[in-house]
């Protein structure tokens, strides 16, 4: 089973490394295979050493192939982080062509303008999402090619990285001996498979809660309209359990996984649970009321003024404009966090799974997947469908022109 049709997605998060490998059948991923482990190179998604890394890598990259038993050369690698932020851009040129009609090269032209206005020289754009064209001043193109035109515009989204942190990943997955296919933002990534054409429509926010970071992402008239980071997830809660009940944070992890609620109204029945101390031998009590308190105390700090909400504020996203909210990543799996996102931001609000995915069911019926398995359905080249040559027309034209010679 080889073919272009076998891809695989690679994203190094705040502790740890995921990779999928899947076939592309139609419109369906099906998920051959996958490994998912932490990285002691990795600190809050950032790297903090090289080799550790790209032994981790390595060792990810290849249970996955032993998995799908399949080898790969290529990965589509998945990025997040503080140093990624997102701008409007815009940039205009004249059309000299002698017919004055805007061509595959013009488009190409003022893309290339507005990806040149980025702030400083430490910076990479990784995504350029056209918004709009503006042909002769006439706004709301979608597709300029063809046209009669003096003068083209472009409003453009772009996705800004900082240049040094995208190389050191990049480096970390070379050295492991696979070359990188494309460089996707996560939540673009998630976007492609979990939100609905409506949902990108009307207008959405995509929420990733991950283990460092929350990632928000918000969508309206079919594409990304704006990103940011968070410094605030899921390990914060387990290091406020741990602190609170003075246990190690794997046992933290362990409490909040198997009996956290995302409020004491989610609890369906009050009670104890036994917990090990931080020595390793102690046992004692504590109730899910109690553990339930820690992780809401958290959230209100992740979802609050000082969190997503004072920057949805900020960016005038209110649920009046945007109907829906759509939660992916680990930290969504808490039960109950579906009602508190509702409560707390007042979107319509649901979990991410993946759509359109078949295989294991710890992938497939997991939110924390869903940018991973994302990443082999985002197809980069179709960010501007204007910049796509005509392959297939030109074939047709061919096949026209040796029928009228025929006949
Ligand atoms: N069933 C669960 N209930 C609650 N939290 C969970 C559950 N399963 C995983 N998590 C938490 O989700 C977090 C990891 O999520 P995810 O795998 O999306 O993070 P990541 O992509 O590595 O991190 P980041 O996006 O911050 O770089 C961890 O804090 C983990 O404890
Ligand atoms: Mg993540």
């Amino acid at each position: 089973m080889t073919g272009e049709s076998i891809r695989a997605g690679l994203e190094i998060g705040s502790s740890h490394i995921k990779c999928v490998i899947g076939d592309i059948v139609g419109e369906q991923i099906k998920v051959l295979g996958y490994d998912s482990r932490p990285c002691k190179g990795i600190r809050e998604g950032i790297i903090i050493d090289i080799p550790q890394t790209v032994e981790s890598i390595r060792e990810i990259i290849e249970n996955a192939e032993d998995k799908a038993q399949n080898n790969i050369n290529y990965v589509s690698l998945g990025v997040h982080g503080m140093h990624i932020s997102s701008q409007d851009h815009h940039a205009a040129i004249a059309v000299m062509s002698q017919d004055q009609e805007v061509s595959f090269n013009e488009v190409k032209q003022v893309l290339q303008a507005a990806r040149s206005s980025i702030p400083n020289s430490e910076d990479e754009i990784i995504h350029t999402i056209p918004l709009e064209y503006m042909v002769d001043n006439q706004r709301g193109i979608m597709n300029p090619k063809g046209m009669a035109a003096k003068h083209l515009q472009v409003n453009v989204h772009n996705i800004i990285a900082r240049a040094s942190m995208l190389t050191n990943i990049r480096k970390c997955v070379e050295k492991a001996g696979f070359e990188i296919q494309s460089t996707i933002l996560s939540s673009l990534a998630a976007a492609e498979i979990v939100l609905l054409d409506d949902e990108k429509a009307l207008g959405c926010i995509l929420i990733d809660i991950g283990g460092s970071l929350c990632e928000t992402a918000y969508f309206n008239k079919g594409g990304i309209r704006g990103f940011f980071s968070t410094h605030n997830g899921s390990d914060y809660i387990t290091n406020d359990i741990a602190r609170e009940i003075k246990s190690s944070r794997l046992e933290a992890a362990r409490i909040k996984e198997d009996f956290g609620f995302a409020t004491q109204a989610h609890i369906p029945k009050e009670g104890k649970i036994e917990i090990t101390r931080i020595d390793g031998r102690t046992k004692d009590e504590v109730s899910l009321k109690d553990i339930s308190e820690i992780i809401s105390g958290r959230l209100a700090d992740i979802f609050g003024k000082s969190g997503i909400k004072g920057k949805l504020e900020a960016m005038k996203i209110n649920p009046d404009l945007v109907p829906s909210c759509i939660l992916v990543g680990g930290g969504s799996k808490l039960p109950g966090m579906e009602d508190y996102v509702r409560a707390e931001l007042g979107f319509q609000t649901r979990l991410g799974y993946p759509a359109n995915c078949v295989g294991d069911a710890a992938v497939v019926d997991d939110v924390s997947w869903t940018s991973v398995l994302g990443l082999l359905k985002y197809d980069v080249s179709k960010e501007s469908p204007s910049l796509t040559k005509p392959g297939h027309r030109k074939r047709r034209k061919g096949l026209i022109e040796w029928l009228r010679n025929m006949f």
